[in-house]
């Protein structure tokens, strides 16, 4: 009866982990890799605490529904039909896992020639791509984030969106897919910059992983 019983706990245990599919992945730089810019309380409180929560959150709000067994591309693209807590838990979880790596203690990165190339023609050049992305940021009231995306043309686009939204959502007006996103929420960088976005934002271009975002913008460009 005994074994039964730890049979049946294991199982249930063993359903609980293997439904548990979204997960956090390893930062790939101390959380004090990127000091000047970013300071490590932030970083650990916003890794170990925010981004954990959006994982944990998005598990428990899909489970025992559909989207258990779907990734997080197609819950994205169907949240208009999903609940807020989903909406905003893979929106949260989506965002946070592509900004980790999108930051990098490596000093100037640059991009490649290619998006080096397609920066140029559509904004004119890197400085003023630099100054509409931050606008972008400082201009979102409350929190939200500012994106670079690929759009269905494969062009590029500067946006933003409230809350843990992104432009892979269906409710977005501004649809493609992000190559790089800004988080600004203020527990992205208040402990440092306070009340002073515009700061955080342009401190964040001496971290950008540019490396990160062109093999971004590859991989975005190839499924046109
Ligand atoms: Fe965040």
């Amino acid at each position: 009866m005994k074994i039964l019983k730890i049979a049946a706990v294991s199982a249930v245990f063993a359903a609980q982990f293997t439904l548990a599919q979204f997960k956090q992945t390893p930062l790939p730089y101390a959380y004090n890799a990127l000091e000047g810019s970013i300071d490590a309380q932030t970083m650990e409180i916003h890794y170990s605490k925010h981004g954990a929560a959006y994982a944990s959150n998005l598990n428990k709000a899909i489970a025992g529904t559909p989207q258990e067994k779907e990734n997080l591309i197609k819950i994205l693209s169907e949240t208009s039909k999903l609940s807020p807590a989903v909406r905003n838990n893979a929106g949260g979880h989506y965002n946070h896992e592509l900004f980790w790596t999108i930051l990098t203690p490596e000093k100037n990165t640059q991009p490649s020639a290619k998006l080096s190339k397609a920066i140029n023609e559509t904004f004119g050049s890197m400085d003023a791509f630099k100054e509409k992305m931050s606008k972008a940021g400082a201009d979102r009231f409350g929190s939200g984030w500012a994106w670079l995306s690929v759009d269905k043309n494969g062009k590029l686009f500067v946006s933003s969106t409230p809350n843990q939204d992104n432009p892979l959502m269906d409710v977005v007006e501004e649809k493609g897919t992000p190559i790089l996103g800004i988080d600004v929420w203020e527990h992205a960088y208040y402990l440092k910059y306070q009340n002073k976005r515009a700061d955080y934002l342009s401190a964040i271009w001496n971290v950008l992983n540019w490396k990160e975002v062109s093999k971004r913008y590859d991989a975005a460009l190839s499924k046109k």
